[in-house]
């Protein structure tokens, strides 16, 4: 067996919550990735009839049946986890049953996934749904995100035009836009069955007053959609009540075509 400290999933998570804690989007035990891993690369490092012990999930889990997953724990701080992953990290396989989780490796002090393990496994469903290769969901709370989120109205898509307004880049990374839930209970199925509603259209995912999900192939995709959401906001809120120049729509349009994409519905005017 390889050693699973040296494994590439295991250096990808560690590097990319040491990146989410510096940028300031990841304070305390804030924040939570779930990653889906290949059965075959996972078992050059573990023995996958090891189970060291059974979680229940609290929800349906079917679709994953199977599925292995490396995701953060409850409680464990972002920044700890370069320096301790078998602690803040486990790694997970949905058990046959559909409802419980077997433990392969982490948590050593006998810690379980994240609270937000509904809303991560649900959007692993909804977007395989339309995207096969999706594989990894992530939940921050990057400050200015949350900031615009706070003086705009609960409503997609004037949330996904201001972004779009805002800079240029906008329009091609999220061309999908961005989903906006209401304020909600955090750690339940509500949540998770809401935010996968809305990962069936969409890779971003705002909850009002608490921060943001991306969803993509690979972890620089989730990470790079939230990124430049985070920068995108922080333009528009350091320039909130002084704005003169707003993109037109036909500017974002021409930018969406000029990288063939094409812009979600009923957001620009054209
Ligand atoms: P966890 O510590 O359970 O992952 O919760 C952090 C969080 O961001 C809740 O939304
Ligand atoms: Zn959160």
């Amino acid at each position: 067996m390889k050693n699973i400290l040296k494994a590439p999933f295991v250096e990808e998570m560690k590097k990319t919550t040491a990146n989410m804690y510096r940028l300031g989007w990841d304070e305390r035990n804030g924040g939570n990735i779930s990653y889906m891993l290949d059965e075959a690369e996972v078992s050059k490092y573990l023995n996958l009839n090891k189970v060291i012990r059974k979680i229940d999930l609290g929800f349906d889990a079917t679709e994953l049946i199977g599925r292995i997953f490396i995701v953060t724990g409850t409680g464990k701080y972002f920044k700890n986890i370069e320096f301790d992953p078998e602690t803040n990290l486990g790694i997970i396989q949905i058990a046959g049953d559909g409802k419980t989780a077997k433990l392969l490796w982490g948590w050593r002090d006998g810690g379980r996934f994240t609270s937000e393990f509904p809303a991560h496994m649900m959007s692993h469903i909804a977007r395989l749904k339309v995207d096969p290769e999706n594989r990894v969901i992530m939940h921050t709370h990057p400050t200015y995100t949350i900031a615009m989120n706070t003086v705009c109205p609960v409503d997609e898509k004037d949330f996904t035009h201001k972004l779009w307004q805002s800079n240029t880049e906008a329009v091609v990374v999220f061309p999908d836009g961005v989903g906006v839930l209401p304020c909600m209970v955090c750690g339940t199925n509500e949540i998770g069955i809401a935010t996968a509603e809305k990962m069936e259209k969409t890779r971003l995912v705002v909850w009002t007053n608490h921060g943001i999900y991306g969803a993509g192939k690979t972890m620089d995709e989730a990470f790079g959609l939230i990124e430049t959401v985070e920068k995108t906001a922080q333009i528009y809120m350091l320039t909130l009540g002084h704005t003169v120049n707003v993109i037109p729509d036909s500017i974002i349009k021409a930018l969406a075509d000029l990288w063939h994409l094409t812009p979600v519905e009923g957001i620009l005017d054209i």
